[in-house]
């Protein structure tokens, strides 16, 4: 069932709870591909009725960055989510989310993710992105109410700033963690692998295969992150533009000395303009 309006989800997931039944969201920009589909299954799997968000949502993109021509593929997405026994697809329009006006900080009480979190990785280069995240994920998880909230590992810095936010301001949601899905050449599915051309496709596997190397030298034991880091560069060419490579704490995203059990290797990457992420746990 396709809803655009808040206070018809809203009763139809007070109808969900009078039969006390448990609800699954999952959020989404639209543009669905398997990726999305693996939070659908999982959310499915686990919880009686599952709603799927899908709203671009202006306040976390930049003024330069790809807000207008983001995919917008409604009437695909509302099939897949129908094959996959979706409950309600929640396609707001940015007027029902935000009402009219002006989306700054001075007219929209936003949710701003602590600094520590967001210096750092995608929130260096998209300044004020993960409080447009926070706050749209805040908000659709107020409209919503659901028992669980799934999101991907995809956008690691991502799911470790909404656990942090739930956790900071008792949000009594579960966020459920799901892996990432590839394509099988190792190219982490994503909407925007729709802006690149087959060659692209093919430059841009090269995110993949960093993220591989490091992960074999450290199962070698190199563990110092500036050797694992220096690394990267026998991978790139003038083809790719590289934003960071990094090796964290998965937890905390802290800096470490010495690669561990629980660092994470994060990469972003420019290929013919597109702007790729990825990411590995090095522990398993
Ligand atoms: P979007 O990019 O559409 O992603 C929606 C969810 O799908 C996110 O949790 C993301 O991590 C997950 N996802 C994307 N590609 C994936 C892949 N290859 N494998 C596994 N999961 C994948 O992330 C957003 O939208 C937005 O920021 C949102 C949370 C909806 C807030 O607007």
């Amino acid at each position: 069932m396709l809803i655009n309006k808040i206070e018809d989800v809203r009763n139809q997931v007070k109808e969900w709870r009078k039969e006390g039944l448990s609800v699954g969201l999952v959020p989404t920009m639209g543009a669905l591909h398997e990726g999305h589909l693996s939070l659908i299954k999982k959310a499915k799997e686990a919880c009686d009725r599952v709603v799927v968000s899908v709203f671009v949502n202006p306040i976390q993109f930049g003024p330069s960055e790809d807000f207008d021509k983001y995919p917008r593929t409604l009437e695909a997405d509302t099939k897949l989510c129908d094959g996959e026994g979706v409950d309600v697809v929640f396609a707001p329009t940015p007027n029902e989310m935000y009402g009219g006006g002006r989306l700054s900080n001075d007219t929209l009480t936003y949710v701003c993710p602590p600094f520590f979190y967001v210096n750092k990785l995608c929130g260096k280069s998209r300044v004020g992105h993960f409080d447009g995240v926070c706050t749209v994920v805040l908000k659709l998880f107020n409209i919503v109410q659901p028992d669980f909230g799934f999101f991907g590992q995809k956008d690691a810095q991502q799911v470790i700033v909404i656990k942090k936010m739930v956790k900071d301001l008792n949000v009594p949601i579960e966020i459920v963690q799901c892996p990432i899905v590839r394509e099988e050449s190792g190219l982490a599915l994503s909407s925007r692998n729709k802006y690149l051309t087959e060659q692209g496709k093919i430059d841009a596997l090269v995110l993949s295969k960093i993220l591989n190397n490091i992960k074999v030298c450290y199962n070698k034991g190199i563990t110092d992150v500036s050797a694992l880091k220096e690394t990267v560069y026998s991978f790139l060419t003038d083809k790719h533009e590289l934003e960071y490579i990094e090796i964290l704490n998965r937890e905390t995203l802290e800096e470490e000395k010495n690669a561990n059990k629980n660092s994470i290797a994060l990469i972003a990457c420019r290929v013919e303009g597109v702007r790729l992420i990825d990411n590995i746990y090095l522990g398993e």
